[in-house]
């Protein structure tokens, strides 16, 4: 079909660039000015991505998207998502020494309980990434209920049903992507049963579910294995996203003294009492044949998780000292643990509150590579409708010895020595 344009006063600039670039390009005014139009809608109309982005969100290397931060505690994900370029359009928390790190660090107040949130109310996104509570899952958390004589799992009628409330706002708002974090005894609690209702819930939504157990080690220098549950919107990417799960990044390998302050303050030295405590209870746990008690760690080596009850006793990490019993990390120590810059996201609650804090936290460093392996979808996507001129080139499969499309498998991590 052949365009008569009529183009009236045209700023002059403007003019000589459309003359500028015809030219270059050998077509006519008309085809030009068509072709540009095309792609303006293309990218005004563009489906997956929350209209209204700002400019802030045009981040160098990352494509754009929004994202809601549940559960956020100290905003783990957040620190992460933000270096890929999203912007978050709302978050919530319900521990107040939680939020007060995360206003110090993000300059806002999350939500306070995700139970007084109208799903409708929540602005659109296109990533929902919550690392719902744990406890009532952990090995150590079922063990004390269990002992109390309390409900754990589903049963915990605090904790345990959080997972609906988020089942809630993914029927409502529909994401087209969901990022879950969890502990890695989810897959086991309650004989299976526990991930097998939350993979079902999580399906019947019409999302294909990618888990794997994946340990932080690649990424820092601790043990700290944990479920990821990543999932797509069946309706918009079909039954087979290309998702893989990334593999660590290859090169030097992290060890813990590369996270050791050289002049710890002494008050982090156990007392003579408890060091004495701990030895005891480890000697009694050995002579039952069950347990290991506290861990000192190998300043070239791997340290054990960082829990969140660290603030008690430190057992589980402790760093040896050639002066007296053993130390307790730092909580700076404890932040760089964790893959956090204390210089940049700076302490700004008591020792207790930090150690909980940290022991709570996703591995930032982590959770960037699963989202940039969410980005590639998100390419993938934008491909296969036609907008592939943005991001042709920067699909691709990192995880080494995986297929790409092979969605709704559960791979095994690798493991760290
Ligand atoms: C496992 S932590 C998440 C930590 C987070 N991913 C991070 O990187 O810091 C779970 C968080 O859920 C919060 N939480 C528990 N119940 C909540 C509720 N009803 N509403 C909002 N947050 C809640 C807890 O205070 C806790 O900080």
């Amino acid at each position: 079909m052949k365009f008569r344009l009529t183009i009236k006063n045209l700023p002059v600039d403007l003019r000589n660039w459309l003359d500028r670039e015809c030219r270059k390009k050998k077509i006519g005014i008309d085809e030009f000015v068509i072709a540009v139009l095309r792609r303006a809608r293309q990218a005004l109309e563009m489906p997956l991505f929350a209209d209204n982005l700002k400019r802030q969100d045009q981040i160098a290397g990352g494509m754009p998207f929004k994202f809601i931060d549940l559960f956020a505690g100290i905003g783990g994900f957040r620190i992460a998502l933000e270096e890929l370029g999203g912007r978050c359009v709302l978050s919530c928390e319900k521990d107040v020494f939680a939020r007060q790190t995360y206003k110090a660090w993000f300059g806002e107040l999350p939500h306070r309980d995700i139970r007084e949130i109208d799903p409708g109310s929540i602005p659109d996104h296109d990533l929902l990434v919550a690392g719902f509570p744990c406890q009532p899952f952990s090995i150590a958390g079922v063990s004390k209920r269990t002992s109390l004589g309390q409900p754990h799992g589903f049963n915990d009628r605090v904790l345990g049903n959080l997972f609906f409330y988020l089942a809630d706002i993914i029927r409502v708002k529909r994401p087209p992507v969901l990022l879950l974090e969890n502990v890695r005894n989810l897959k086991f609690h309650d004989n299976g049963h526990t991930w097998q209702t939350i993979r079902d819930t999580i399906e019947a939504l019409e999302y294909v579910v990618f888990a794997r157990v994946i340990d932080a080690c690649g990424w820092v220098p601790q043990h700290r294995e944990r479920i990821y549950i990543v999932c797509f919107d069946r309706n918009v990417f079909g039954s087979a996203p290309p998702f893989v799960f990334p593999s660590p990044p290859e090169g030097r390998c992290h060890k813990v003294s590369d996270i050791l302050e050289p002049n710890p303050d002494p008050k982090y030295m156990l007392s003579e009492q408890l060091w004495n405590t701990l030895q005891r209870h480890a000697q009694s746990h050995k002579s039952k044949g069950h347990g290991f008690g506290y861990g000192i760690a190998d300043p070239e080596g791997i340290s054990r998780t960082l829990s969140a009850r660290y603030y008690k006793d430190g057992s589980e990490i402790l760093i040896r000292s050639d002066t007296g019993p053993p130390r307790k990390l730092t909580p700076a120590e404890c932040s760089r643990l964790m893959g956090f810059d204390p210089a940049k996201f700076r302490i700004v609650v008591s020792d207790t509150q930090a150690y909980r804090q940290f022991g709570n936290a996703v591995v930032p460093g982590l959770i960037k590579a699963i989202g940039r392996q969410i980005q590639n979808v998100l390419a993938w996507y934008l491909i296969q409708n036609g907008n592939g001129c943005l991001v042709k080139g920067r699909l691709r499969n990192e995880s080494r010895g995986h297929e790409l499309g092979k969605a709704g498998t559960e791979l095994k991590s690798r493991s760290c020595s």
